[in-house]
């Protein structure tokens, strides 16, 4: 038995991101229509590090994909250790025996399928005629989350990007202007969250952030929030009385509820499980509808799906395969 092995610059090589968005629609569906095994991810806090660990299983039964991950999130990583926030090792397993296919590098995966998360859910959410974009973060998801709104819309007319820090505001502008030349008309960074959110079409959050950062009066109707920041119980980016005025859509409604956007708001009773419209795989499946009016305030709430990981590390798999990249080991 030969289990494939691939590095993190090996995965980053085969991966695109029309493909995954395409791959993580279609397992957001495979949800909606029941036929996925996902337990709810598994949790260890390391308080004293202010950092944690999660175990996220899955099985696509239709598609016969099945894959185990392992992801931290550590936000002082950077300045510290000079290491990512987030990182991650995922196991493809052969579900008719079990035997471990692939130990590949999940980082750049788990990148690419939150990018493709929030690309999929503007899809069925934001306005087809947005245009401007207001990132609040400007770290690692910031990236793959532009470069879906990018696949998604083709072009777009202006970029504001907030991050607390001035300098990874400003890198983040001058890296992206250069990958998306000529598709971007306007990008520039903004001393203040309200900057990035006033007028915008579609906000995306991705701090670590566990107080509100974007207030309620700065938004006005038609606008799209995809919330990928808060994926642990405490975190939230948005004022809850944004949450109270939209059409609030997650992507799975155990792990939204305790630790996804609308975790902190619940648990003080600012909203109810009355407030959730659907998880986003009903509406891709068509069981629920998205957007219904260009006045709708949507927000999206990513806690990140086993399933999107298992569809993501497929593709890379079958690619290395193709293309012969990557070193075979007898693992088992
Ligand atoms: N929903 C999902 O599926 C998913 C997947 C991966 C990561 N995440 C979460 O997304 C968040 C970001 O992850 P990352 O890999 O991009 O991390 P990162 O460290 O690369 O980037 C985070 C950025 O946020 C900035 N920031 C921190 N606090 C801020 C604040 N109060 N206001 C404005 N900016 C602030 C930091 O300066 C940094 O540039 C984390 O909370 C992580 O847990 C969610």
């Amino acid at each position: 038995m030969k289990t494939l092995l691939l590095t993190e610059k090996e995965v980053k090589q085969l991966l695109s991101i029309d493909e995954v968005m395409e791959a993580v629609e279609s397992a957001f569906k495979e949800k909606g229509l029941k036929r996925v095994q996902m337990p709810a991810k598994l949790y260890i806090f390391y308080e004293k590090y202010e950092g944690d660990l999660r175990v996220m299983p899955s099985y696509l039964e239709k598609k016969d994909i099945s894959a185990v991950k392992v992801v931290n999130v550590h936000p002082n990583n950077p300045s510290k250790y000079g290491l990512p926030t987030v990182m991650a090792t995922i196991i493809l397993v052969d579900p008719k025996n079990g035997a471990p296919l692939a130990l590949m590098g999940g980082t750049w995966i788990t990148a690419m399928r939150t990018g493709a998360a929030g690309g999929v859910a503007a899809k069925y959410l934001a306005r087809k005629d947005s245009k401007i974009i207001g990132l609040v973060g400007a770290g690692v998801q910031a990236r793959t989350q532009l470069a879906a709104l990018i696949s998604l819309y083709g072009e777009l007319d202006e970029v504001r990007v907030y991050d607390i820090n001035q300098s990874a505001r400003e890198s983040y502008v001058s890296e992206v202007k250069n990958t998306y030349r000529g598709k971007i008309k306007n990008i520039f960074p903004v001393e203040e969250v309200k900057d990035a959110v006033k007028g915008a079409d579609i906000v995306v959050t991705t701090t670590p952030s566990r107080k509100p950062l974007v207030m309620n009066e700065w938004v006005e109707e038609g606008i799209h929030f995809n919330c990928i920041g808060a994926d642990a119980p405490g975190k939230e980016e948005l004022d809850p009385s944004i949450l109270r005025r939209s059409k609030i859509v997650v992507d799975d409604w155990e792990q939204a509820s305790h630790s996804g956007e609308i975790n902190v708001p619940l648990s003080r009773g600012l909203i109810t499980r009355e407030n959730i419209w659907a998880e986003i795989g009903e509406v891709v499946a068509g069981l629920k509808e998205g957007r219904t009016s260009p006045d709708e305030i949507t927000v999206f709430t990513s806690t990140g799906l086993a399933i999107q990981d298992a569809v993501t590390a497929d593709i890379t798999y079958r690619k290395a395969l193709e293309k012969g990249v990557g070193r075979t080991l007898e693992l088992v």
